[in-house]
């Protein structure tokens, strides 16, 4: 029987004898499972652990500095922050398509983690979360997922850098992780999280990615999210997010005429994440929403809400 209490402690030992007196890296990501193994292996060993954050400029608004933040306070650890963001942009100008942009960031993203990671190559030991679901589905043999999305994780290393796995939550489900988080003391506005892509904002900014695009589509995201959880919406939705269309269209604002950008909106329910129907958002609070975008966020004047199911939509729109 899975006791909390019992699984922090044994997993901290385990990874103290592992260990021993070596160096420790992580990728840190942002997401709830590499924040989990952040906490967990640095309770254990602390500064022996160093994290690698790389911030692509695809994250979150402010995420850097939320993550940073989070550790700052609750744990002895160091962790480095590696700003990408212009090279990740660099290595999608030009590229439209759904998948070229994913294996463009992941490639990018193994780049800029190998040159990192070379700072740390007396470490020994590389801390991955990987979780249950992860494992089942890279021994499945039915590939499809993977085909249809390609994931980014850090795999395929270089021979000149190589690091003994660590992956203290491979046995765990997706609610367990967050209690052992919470248990932790990760905040719990860092647990709670909707899922977000490996490839973040680069396929939410549909078609060419601009830096441009992504601080826009950052605001409008921030709006949305932050009133899903003021008006109590938030833990009750599988996942929301904002998208940024490759279209102008005409507005009126005051006096003047306005050809800006248009974005969707996007919230849906789902068990597995393999079927998901749209929220019933109240009409009133999707009203409200739009008007915040449309008064605070320049570049955008058109506000649409997606009430496509998947199948035969996708949960993302690339
Ligand atoms: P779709 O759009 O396929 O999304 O219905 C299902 C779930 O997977 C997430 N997703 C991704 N996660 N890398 C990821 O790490 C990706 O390339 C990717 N594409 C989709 C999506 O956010 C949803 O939770």
């Amino acid at each position: 029987d899975w006791s909390l209490k019992n699984f922090i402690k044994e997993k901290m030992n385990e990874i103290k004898a592992k260990v021993g007196d070596k160096q420790v890296i992580l990728g840190l990501s942002g997401g709830v499972d590499s924040s989990v193994v952040a906490a967990l292996i640095g309770r254990a060993i602390g500064k022996q652990l160093t994290c690698i954050f790389v911030d692509t400029g695809l994250l979150r608004l402010n995420e850097d500095i939320e993550v940073m933040n989070a550790y700052k306070d609750n744990f002895d650890i160091n962790i480095k922050k590696y700003d990408a963001g212009n090279i990740f942009f660099e290595k999608l100008k030009g590229l439209k398509d759904p998948e070229d942009k994913r294996k463009a960031i992941g490639k990018c993203f193994i780049d800029v983690f190998v040159d990192a990671a070379r700072d740390y190559k007396n470490a020994d030991f590389l801390a991955q979360g990987t979780i249950y679901p992860d494992v089942i589905e890279s021994s499945s043999s039915s590939k499809a997922a993977k085909v249809i999305k390609s994931h980014h994780n850090v795999g395929g290393l270089p021979d000149d850098l190589q690091f003994e796995l660590i992956e203290p939550i491979r046995n765990l489900f997706k609610d367990e992780v967050r209690q052992v988080g919470l248990e932790l003391g990760l905040p719990k506005h860092m647990i709670d999280r909707h899922p977000f892509p490996g490839p973040g904002l680069g396929i939410r900014v549909i078609e060419e990615v601009t830096k441009e695009k992504c601080l826009i589509l950052q605001k409008v995201d921030e709006i949305f999210i932050r009133r899903l959880r003021e008006e109590g919406f938030y833990e009750k939705v599988s996942q929301a997010f904002a998208t940024l269309l490759p279209v102008k269209t005409v507005g009126v604002m005051g006096d003047n005429r306005t050809y800006d950008w248009v974005v969707g909106l996007r919230s849906v329910n789902t068990i597995d994440f393999m079927t998901a129907t749209s929220t019933h958002l109240p009409w009133e609070f999707l009203d409200s929403v739009v008007n915040e975008i449309i008064n605070k966020v320049e570049g955008v004047n058109r506000v649409v809400y997606d009430i496509t199911s998947k199948p035969p939509g996708t949960i993302e729109w690339e």
